[in-house]
């Protein structure tokens, strides 16, 4: 059974994703519209992160993309890109209507590090923009399960961001082990977090302007579908020896995307 917020199919990609060298940085060119969730969030044209669609009115994104210093929010808008942030013919520019940071979302520990946009209007789904399929609720996803994260982000550790969309596979990790790798360090991982990645190699992770976008993984039983699991949020570096890529544990926060989206009177559920 697939969950979705809206009564709109989810976590189907129009173009099946292609994996050449199975293995953001160390990643590889996404096929176009392979993943027709993602979405660039954009400050005054800029891209800040990324996003993944829920339904017609919402997207889901980290909730530090949203908690930048310094930074009015009366004033700003929002814009939503799909799917080449930087090219205006390809993209959908929307205004946000309201942003909720989830209330225990912790600036310094980026525990709960999730937050929902509201569009001003809704999107039009077709075959290059639809929804994620969300985990049912606490469902927690398996470690060494191969997952996919995706993103504009820098392709090295130091470099600018990424112009195409780029993806990787990334194995889910035990969370003991992930704590003792980030055991010295202040920033904890904690059960709202879920660790991916490659901790004895280097050079394949999310990075800088990845984060708010999607950690989805494949239905097990091969039917195509994708669930999203998670949401980049942090690591040390990227792509560092010892240092995999931590994300938002989305089955934790299942309950509270419903309500936030159903308490706006927008959506039914739908199972
Ligand atoms: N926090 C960074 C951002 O705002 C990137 C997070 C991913 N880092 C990592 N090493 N996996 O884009």
């Amino acid at each position: 059974s697939v969950l979705s917020v809206s009564d709109h199919i989810c976590g189907m990609p129009s173009n099946q994703p292609r994996f050449i060298f199975s293995r953001i940085i160390g990643g590889e060119e996404a096929v176009p519209y392979s993943w027709p969730w993602q979405v660039s969030v954009q400050i005054s044209d800029e891209h800040i992160c990324g996003g993944a669609v829920l339904a017609k009115e919402w997207v889901v994104t980290a909730a530090h993309s949203l908690s930048l210093d310094g930074v009015d929010h009366a004033g700003l808008v929002f814009c939503i890109r799909h799917p080449h942030p930087y090219k205006s013919d390809l993209s959908l520019c929307l205004s946000v209507k309201q942003y909720i940071i989830h209330p225990s979302f912790n600036k310094t520990t980026m525990d709960s590090d999730i937050a929902l946009l509201q569009l001003a209007e809704p999107l039009e789904f077709n075959p290059y923009v639809g929804p994620v399929c969300l985990p049912a609720k606490e469902e927690a996803v398996q470690p060494s399960r191969v997952c996919v994260i995706t993103g504009w982000g820098a392709h090295e550790a130091d470099r600018e961001k990424g112009r195409k969309l780029h993806q990787l596979e990334v194995p889910i990790l035990v969370l003991d082990t992930c704590q003792s790798y980030y055991i010295n360090l202040p920033s904890k991982v904690t059960q709202r977090m879920i660790c991916a990645g490659f901790p004895l190699e280097e050079g394949k992770d999310s990075c800088t302007g990845d984060s708010g976008g999607p950690l989805v993984c494949p239905s097990e039983d091969n039917s195509g579908f994708y669930t999203l699991h998670g949401i980049t949020s942090w690591g040390l570096g990227c792509g560092e020896k010892s240092y995999p890529g931590v994300y938002t544990n989305v089955g934790v926060f299942v309950d509270w995307i419903k309500h936030s989206v159903n308490s706006s009177g927008m959506y039914e559920k739908n199972n």
